[in-house]
């Protein structure tokens, strides 16, 4: 049928020809011998281990990373382990540098591929980690038992259309699934098609515990029971069940999945895994749509915070949502918000965005405060004295059986509101405070379509 004839197209695209796969292979067999050789300076015994999509065939065709871990004994400590790690991944990556995620790796090119040296420990099983990384070779193990080449074909077609409508990457920008996560999925439904078809009609919460087949690397379901988890989406890890591995995917990713799983079903087509890039609009583009919409525009720029992408989005996202509701609580409607940044985990700074359309661009100078029905006495008469003698406020006077008093309002618009303090009682993440504490800017109506120039795309 129609899905099939595309996903056939797709296929072709998507799978590594023989020379991609020969080159793979060589590549990371030269860097293997490079690692043990390494390891043989080393006071202590290590292993090297290929882990990821590269070592079960379910990369993209054209993608070239390489993801080797160096396993060493637990009887080493922290310290001993990084540093060993480090030696080793120097020596195998002589160009590469140092990045730091539970502890520290390096990370480099080699030969076009981009390689990860990951120090971690050979612990017995994925419930005894020390570190995050050490539940990584458990969950290869697991699949490499479990995987058939038409799994992988059909890993590869779920990569490319996640990535497709956006939902690929377990990064906290993203917010979506994780290549151990598309695995896990595929090979509960057996195949792409059964998947889609099956998401489709999900009703999250959905849960899956894909354990008790009794091979490799899984902790039977009656050796300890699932973790509770209130997501979503609940995949529990056959390797370390205390743990979901759907954890990062947001509501809203997996709803943007499943609409686009019905889309796929409805009309089939190429464009959904091979979307055009998106066309960046323009500053005239901004100003017509904010004409049209007839709404406000505000924005908050700032310095982006010198933090790494998984620390900066949360929290940008976190103030977004805080200026947004404060902008509800006051009456101005928040018709729509996004957040955006470039510069990110760059020493020299770039520039952050809190956007926020609202419906409405000014209130009046007065607003309602409603006190406590007349007859309830006493409260009701300390209400009206502490206004009674208040110069600025209107009333107190009766309506529907209420005092009400009209008072001056904090902040007739939403951009005053951003120019004041009250901009820091709402809950903003902690570097992004910081920033806002040295300086910002706020642009208002027409002025936001000054952004277009950086971040057009985004807009
Ligand atoms: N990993 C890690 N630390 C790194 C790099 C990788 O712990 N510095 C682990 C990840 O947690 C994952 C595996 O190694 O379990 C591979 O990571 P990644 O390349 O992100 O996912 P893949 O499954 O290889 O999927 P893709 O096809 O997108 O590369
Ligand atoms: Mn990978």
């Amino acid at each position: 049928d129609a899905l099939d004839a595309v996903l056939e197209r797709v296929s072709e695209r998507v799978t590594p020809d023989a020379d991609e796969r020969e080159r793979l292979r060589a590549v990371t067999e030269e860097l293997t011998d490079r690692a043990e050789t390494a390891i043989e300076e080393l006071p202590v015994d290590a292993d090297v281990t290929q882990v990821g999509s590269s070592a079960r065939s379910t990369w993209l065709a054209g993608d070239r990373d390489i993801d080797l871990f160096v396993r060493f004994p637990t009887e080493i400590d922290r310290e001993e382990l990084e540093r060993y790690g480090l030696d080793v991944g120097h020596a195998v990556l002589p160009d590469g540098h140092e990045e730091y995620a539970e502890h520290p790796y390096v990370k480099g090119e080699y030969e076009g591929f981009d390689v990860d040296l990951v120090p971690c420990y050979a612990v017995d099983s994925a419930t005894e980690i020390r570190s995050a990384v050490d539940r990584t070779p458990f969950h290869d193990a697991f699949l490499q038992a479990r995987y058939t080449p038409e799994l992988a074909e059909a890993a590869r077609l779920l990569k490319r259309f996640m990535k497709g409508v956006g939902v690929y990457g377990s990064d906290l920008r993203t917010e979506g699934f994780s290549g151990y996560l598309v695995e896990l999925l595929v090979l509960e439904y057996g195949g792409f098609r059964p998947l889609v078809e099956a998401a489709a009609e999900w009703h999250p919460p959905v849960r899956f515990d894909l354990r008790g087949d009794g091979g490799p690397a899984e902790v039977p379901p009656d050796v300890a029971e699932a973790a509770e988890f209130d997501d979503p989406l609940v995949v529990i890890d056959p390797t370390d069940p205390d743990r979901n591995v759907a954890a990062v995917l947001s509501e809203a990713n997996l709803a943007r999945f499943q609409h686009y799983c019905r889309e796929l079903l409805d009309e089939p087509r190429e464009s959904l895994f091979f979307p055009e890039p998106t066309e960046p609009i323009d500053a005239a583009g901004v100003r017509e749509h904010l004409d049209r919409r007839g709404s406000h525009a505000v924005a908050v720029v700032f310095d982006t915070p010198d933090v790494v992408e998984d620390q900066l989005y949360p929290q940008l996202r976190r103030s977004l949502g805080g200026v947004a509701d404060e902008f509800d609580r006051r009456g101005f409607d928040t018709l729509r918000a996004t957040t955006f940044a470039d510069g990110v985990g760059e020493t020299a700074s770039g520039t952050s965005v809190l956007f926020v359309e609202t419906a409405v661009a000014e209130l009046p100078a007065v607003e309602r405060h409603e006190g406590p029905p007349v007859h309830v006495g006493e409260h009701a008469a300390s209400f009206y004295d502490a206004y009674a003698d208040d110069e600025s406020a209107y009333g107190p006077f009766v309506d529907a059986g209420r005092y009400v008093v009209e008072r001056e309002r904090e902040h007739r618009t939403p951009e005053a509101l951003l120019r004041s303090d009250t901009l820091f009682d709402v809950a903003l993440g902690t570097h992004v405070e910081t920033a806002l504490g040295g300086s910002y800017d706020v642009l208002v109506g027409d002025e936001t379509a000054a952004l277009a120039e950086e971040f057009g795309e985004e807009l």
